[in-house]
């Protein structure tokens, strides 16, 4: 199966894993499911939860059952958006192709529905049927990677508050690698505990998701110069306009996409021990690097 029908096949899985995890439209109160649903269901590329199962196929190419974990991070990356997307953060009217959760359902609906999306996340992992140790492990990393300490929501803090300041090398690494690179590397931790890897499984495992995290970010910046609003599905040009602080912003465009370039090859080599299981990691590192949305 080539990358492309891999991929698709992937995100289907996650389509209907997700579908099978949030309540319907037509559960009361029936607003905060259509909302939630709307932003979950409007095309991201899936690209953490595949990460999480590709990770845990990487340690036992026979895991079962990877799906629902793998679901909550997109749970909680889809709750990240729709607040970050907030006139009161990045102020974003377009979305996966769509027009923003609260351009569509209003600033207090969009802010429930994130929280819904945040807390249904802990919720799908404290129903997994694996050990208690596992679960609680897991548990402890999805909310550590999207929290204020080094996580997401400390990077969102930092994100915001770097607005207008002068672009500084050191701020803008810490920036990235909390608000983006936290719950990414947690998309391997979570996979390689989910498949009880050995330790070393699990440091190469997070090693890897700490230079993908990094590039993925990276590339984010360089996209939202270099692309369009119609190809980024989301408005193109924002971190310019809001005076964000970003890799372009303090590097300059060709030195960012080196410095991706080179992430993702520190990458690539920490997955060695796994050989060829880790085939569809080795595509993931590239596909992140040169991807186009
Ligand atoms: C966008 O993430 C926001 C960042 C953390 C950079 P993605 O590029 O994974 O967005 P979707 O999920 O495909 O829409
Ligand atoms: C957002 O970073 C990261 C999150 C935690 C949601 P950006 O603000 O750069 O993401 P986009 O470009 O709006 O997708
Ligand atoms: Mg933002
Ligand atoms: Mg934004
Ligand atoms: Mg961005």
């Amino acid at each position: 199966m080539n990358l492309r029908e891999y991929l698709a096949q992937q995100q289907k899985l996650v389509d209907a894993e997700l579908d099978r995890l949030v309540p319907p439209e037509t559960t009361q109160p029936e607003t905060i499911h259509r909302a939630m649903r709307y932003s979950l269901f409007a095309g991201g590329k899936r690209i953490r939860p595949i990460l999480c199962m590709e990770a845990a196929r990487a340690v036992s190419p026979s895991v079962d059952g990877v799906a629902a974990c793998a679901c909550s991070l997109e749970l909680i990356h889809t709750y990240s958006l729709i607040h970050d997307d907030l006139p009161a953060l990045d102020n974003d009217d377009y979305r996966r192709g769509k027009l923003t959760n609260h351009k569509v359902f209003g600033d207090a609906m969009a802010i429930l529905a994130g929280d819904a999306l945040l807390t249904i996340a802990f919720q799908v992992l404290a129903q997994l049927s694996i050990s208690d140790d596992r679960k609680t492990r897991l548990i402890a990393e999805l909310s550590s990677a999207s929290g204020t300490v080094g996580g997401m929501i400390g990077g969102q803090v930092a994100d915001l508050e770097g607005e207008g300041k002068p672009p500084d090398a050191q701020l803008l690494e810490t920036i990235h690698r909390a608000k983006t690179g936290a719950l990414l590397r947690a998309s391997l931790r979570m996979g390689a505990i989910y498949a009880s890897a050995s330790e070393e499984q699990y440091s190469a495992l997070s090693c890897y998701g700490e230079h993908i995290g990094l590039a993925f970010q990276i590339v984010d910046d360089i996209l939202d110069v270099e692309e369009s609003s119609e190809a980024l599905g989301k408005t193109a040009g924002k971190d310019a306009a809001q005076h964000k602080i970003t890799f372009p912003a303090v590097y300059g465009l060709e030195d960012s996409r080196r410095m991706a370039e080179e992430e993702c090859a520190r990458a690539h080599q920490v997955l060695d021990p796994f050989g060829d299981r880790a085939t569809r990691l080795h595509e993931l590192a590239d596909l992140i690097v040169q991807r186009k949305s």
